[in-house]
């Protein structure tokens, strides 16, 4: 097992590129199970959570390669195996959006619940009662999701939950309803541009659907689909991951290959902070030289403040002159990362979903891990600013979402070292 070890202090300036989306690419490589060609995926990055979904992909029939020029292919052979086993699920709870393609195009899909996760409690009750709008009958067995439909038929589908829509049980049923008869209305639809890029996926490969990027999406369903060449969307939480790091080490830093439209709640905040963003060509330039100064935050669905970005600006804001709040309202349980802050100096007290973060002159390095992805993104970031060495453990964690995380930000002035534990 690797760890990180950080030497604080640096001002990060240079160029940035941003990879295609984690969270786009992975329900997009599920839905190659629906289609009948070969599908040609650009940027998705070298990600454990790409390792992963390939092997679930394997082991239900997919043959999923890497070309020369480092696209991702993906094409069915075998159509036998239906079943998502509790190892696969309970590493990776994205393998969940293989229920879909599966139910739509084998007519049947057994998928393990996958349990709780370290940012809580994690659901999948409006994936399965979606499905059951479309005319599937379910069935709850030793830990394992059943389904079966002879023939999906198209329903208006509601997917409003708790704490909003949700991203991959609205993926889930999009991807049930292409090859459903007759028309599915999404309603309380998730809205993030990982859902619309799937949408946009699936279109390219003949489907029929309008609506994405709002509430509300209409999918006509069609028969069949072909395969496609589609290049993923740039992952806008690796981008805002960058725009925190170049504001936490008041450094000067261009960032190519950004979305700024699928980031204006980080912006906007940004900009509250003192952090200066601006477009210049086809980069994002962010700087930062000045205080900081103290804000609130509170996470809500796209187009909102998103959730996994949440811990990356606490860090942020540990270092403000004065009191910032931030308030969890996808995830309130999402705050694995409070305590390890508070080891590195940081003063941090959770209150329920909120945290209230005192401003701290400065961050001090000291052995941490955390067990979240963006938690372990939100540590690095600290480690950039900390006086000192910072040993963040379990790096695994954010192999699982950033590509070489460390190669990229030592190139523009980090010294971060990955070693052996
Ligand atoms: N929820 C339910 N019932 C459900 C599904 C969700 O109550 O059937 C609740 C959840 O417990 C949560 C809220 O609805 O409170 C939203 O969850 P959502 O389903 O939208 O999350 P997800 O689709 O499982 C994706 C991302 C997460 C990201 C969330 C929110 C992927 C692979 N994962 O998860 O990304 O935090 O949307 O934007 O796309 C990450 O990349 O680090 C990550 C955790």
């Amino acid at each position: 097992m690797d760890y990180f070890e950080i030497t604080g202090g640096n001002r990060l300036r240079g160029t940035l590129t941003v990879n295609g989306s984690k969270n786009a690419a992975l329900p997009i490589m599920a839905a190659s199970i629906l289609t009948d060609g070969e599908t040609v995926l650009k940027g998705v990055p070298r990600l454990e959570d790409v390792k992963h979904l390939s092997g679930l992909l394997e082991k239900l029939g997919v043959n999923v390669w890497r070309g020369e020029n480092g696209d991702l292919h993906l094409k069915v052979e075998d159509e036998m195996n239906c079943h998502a086993e509790y190892e696969l699920v309970r590493k990776m709870r994205a393998s969940v959006c293989v229920m879909g393609p599966l139910l739509a195009k084998r007519k049947r899909a057994q998928v393990s619940l996958p349990g709780g996760c370290n940012i809580g409690d994690r659901p999948i009750d409006l994936h399965v009662s979606g499905m059951q709008q479309l005319g599937a009958e379910s069935e709850l067995l030793s830990g394992d999701v059943h389904l079966k439909a002879k023939k999906l038929k198209g329903n208006v589908v509601f997917l409003g939950g708790p704490f909003g829509s949700t991203v991959l049980g609205t993926a889930n049923v999009m991807m049930a309803a292409v090859l459903a008869e007759g028309t599915t209305v999404i309603e309380c639809a998730a809205c993030e541009p990982e859902v619309t890029d799937l949408a946009n996926y699936l279109n390219a490969c003949g489907a029929h659907i309008s609506g994405q990027g709002t509430p509300r999406i209409t999918i006509e369903g069609v028969r069949e689909l072909h395969g496609c060449e589609y290049t993923v969307v740039p992952d806008r939480i690796e981008a805002g991951t960058f725009m925190i790091a170049a504001a936490i080490t008041n450094g000067d830093v261009k960032i190519a290959n950004c979305r700024l439209d699928h980031l204006l709640a980080l912006v906007d905040r940004l900009k509250a902070v003192g952090v200066i963003v601006e477009r210049s060509g086809d980069y994002v330039q962010v700087s930062s030289s000045r205080r900081l100064e103290p804000i609130s935050v509170t996470t809500q669905p796209y187009p909102g403040f998103p959730t996994d970005l949440q811990a990356q600006i606490m860090t942020l804001l540990c270092l403000a002159d004065g009191n910032s709040i931030i308030t969890e309202k996808i995830f309130p349980d999402r705050f694995v990362h409070v305590a390890e802050l508070n080891r590195m100096g940081a003063r941090l007290r959770k209150e329920g979903p909120t945290v209230i973060v005192e401003g701290v002159k400065n961050l001090v390095g000291a052995p941490v891990m955390a067990s979240d992805l963006r938690a372990s993104a939100a540590l690095v970031l600290a480690g950039l600013v900390a006086k000192g060495k910072t040993k963040l453990s379990r790096v695994y964690h954010i192999d699982r979402g950033y590509e070489k995380i460390e190669e990229r930000l030592n190139a523009v002035g980090a010294d971060i070292k990955r070693l052996p534990e």
